[in-house]
């Protein structure tokens, strides 16, 4: 028996992934026609189907969980993969282990054996399976998905040392200046369910917090892995398959492009009616130019309309939206209700991978209702919503 808990934080951060979180919670965000959380759910249902019987899983967070857009995203899921979904609302931030804490009945109710964490700013293979088998033959208490970067990348991740045959975690840091390992973190777990609790509480006891700190907080990373990785009780399970961190907007198009390879089968793609070239996902109510050309890896959402001659490659582009004629459209995200004139040009950087430190914006993003006026380029900016824009631009953030 295992259970799933997703870590979707709350509002108080993601001013990295604006414009997009403006009026939608992060993990809600649509990315191939489908809320960033539920890409994490269809893939650990499907790596688990048969292999464990996942009894619920709790979305901890500390978003408002009165927005009617959590309860039709956990009906919606309920219903797809037929196992019972909870959004648990923490009062504020405490941490990435503080929710677990607070809701530690929630989670062991019906004694599962094992539960799994995952980060909703994490976007994988969430190979569930392989991480349970992993941990069985290991012994530990506690595995981590571990993943090699380039040495260059380690330092904005938690970094593990880990024995090269028992893969049992020596050595655990958070973020380290200094470099200790290329492995890193990858922000998804397993935990024996007792044992946590325990480690937890053995943990706390031993720790002493400093005068007027949050007594609720509690860091996975600084206040459990660090301490327990000298007691033998980690193991890591390292992939090498695909994981990127999800941090700024500007990594959407690479979420999207991976959710459209793994999901071709499941997501509608669009086959005729204009030109299509690798995955596209075209909404039914979209209206769409015959002579227009789409794809790969594009997304068209309802009630978009979408004139002739028109090019999109690599790009997002969310519901009732009007991309007039001839306009071109590559690695960006158009949000809501914009309107692009004529022989437009928006366009990203097609190769970007910044995490973090990176200073350009990548992709180009529009939030809602931003109108673009003919004949303009716009060049791996950030547009606020609302914003008329009448001549181009280029590695900008417009406010
Ligand atoms: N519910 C809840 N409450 N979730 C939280 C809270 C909280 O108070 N704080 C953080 N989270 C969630 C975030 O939503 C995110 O999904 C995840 O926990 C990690 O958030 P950060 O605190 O921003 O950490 P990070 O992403 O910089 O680093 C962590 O993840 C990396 C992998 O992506 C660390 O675990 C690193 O060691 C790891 O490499
Ligand atoms: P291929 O034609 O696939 O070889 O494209 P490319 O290697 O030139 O790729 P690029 O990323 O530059 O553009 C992707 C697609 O958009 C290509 O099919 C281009 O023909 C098309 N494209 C590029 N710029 C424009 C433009 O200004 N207007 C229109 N309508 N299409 C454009």
């Amino acid at each position: 028996k295992v259970k799933l808990v997703i870590l979707v934080g709350g509002p108080s951060k993601g001013t990295r992934f604006r414009p997009l979180s403006m009026d939608t919670p992060k993990p809600l965000f649509p990315v191939s026609d489908k809320p960033l959380v539920w890409h994490h759910v269809s893939a650990s249902c499907a790596s688990l189907n048969g292999k464990a019987d996942l009894r619920e899983i709790l979305l901890i967070g500390f978003y408002d969980g009165k927005n009617p857009e959590w309860s039709k995203f956990i009906s919606n899921v309920e219903a797809e993969f037929k196992v019972p979904v909870r959004y648990l609302q923490e009062e504020g931030r405490t941490g990435t282990g503080g929710g677990i804490i607070r809701f530690r009945n929630e989670i062991q109710s019906g004694s599962p054996d094992y539960f799994y964490v995952e980060h909703c700013d994490v976007v994988c293979s969430f190979p569930l399976a392989d991480l349970l088998q992993s941990h069985q033959s290991s012994g530990k208490d506690i595995t981590i998905l571990g993943k090699r970067v380039p040495s260059d990348q380690a330092h904005r991740y938690g970094c593990i040392v880990v024995h090269p045959e028992s893969h049992e975690v020596i050595h655990y840091a958070e973020k380290p200046e200094t470099f200790i390992s290329d492995i890193i973190n990858c922000g998804v777990y397993l935990f024996s369910t007792t044992s946590f609790f325990d480690l937890v509480e053995k943990v706390r006891q031993n720790s002493k917090r400093e005068p007027g700190s949050d007594p609720n907080s509690f860091q996975l990373e600084q206040d459990l892995f660090m301490p327990v990785s000298h007691n033998k009780a980690i193991n890591c399970f390292l992939s090498q398959e695909f994981w990127i961190q999800l941090k700024s907007a500007g990594m959407v198009i690479k979420c999207h492009e991976h959710f459209m390879r793994v999901n071709a089968e499941k997501l509608k793609l669009a086959k005729s009616g204009f030109q299509v070239q690798g995955n596209v996902m075209v909404d039914p109510t979209a209206k769409i130019d015959p002579s227009a050309k789409l794809g790969p890896n594009v997304s068209i959402g309802a009630g978009v309309v979408i004139g002739p001659g028109v090019r999109i490659s690599n790009s997002i582009v969310l519901d009732n939206s009007e991309i007039k004629e001839r306009s071109c459209i590559l690695y960006s995200v158009v949000g809501w209700k914009c309107t692009i004139g004529k022989w437009a040009r928006l366009e990203g950087v097609p190769d970007f991978s910044a995490q973090g430190d990176d200073k350009s914006n990548g992709i180009t993003i529009l939030g809602n209702g931003v109108t673009v006026a003919n004949e303009t380029v716009i060049r791996a900016s950030i547009v606020l919503p609302h914003k008329e824009l009448s001549g181009s631009y280029a590695d900008q953030i417009l406010l």
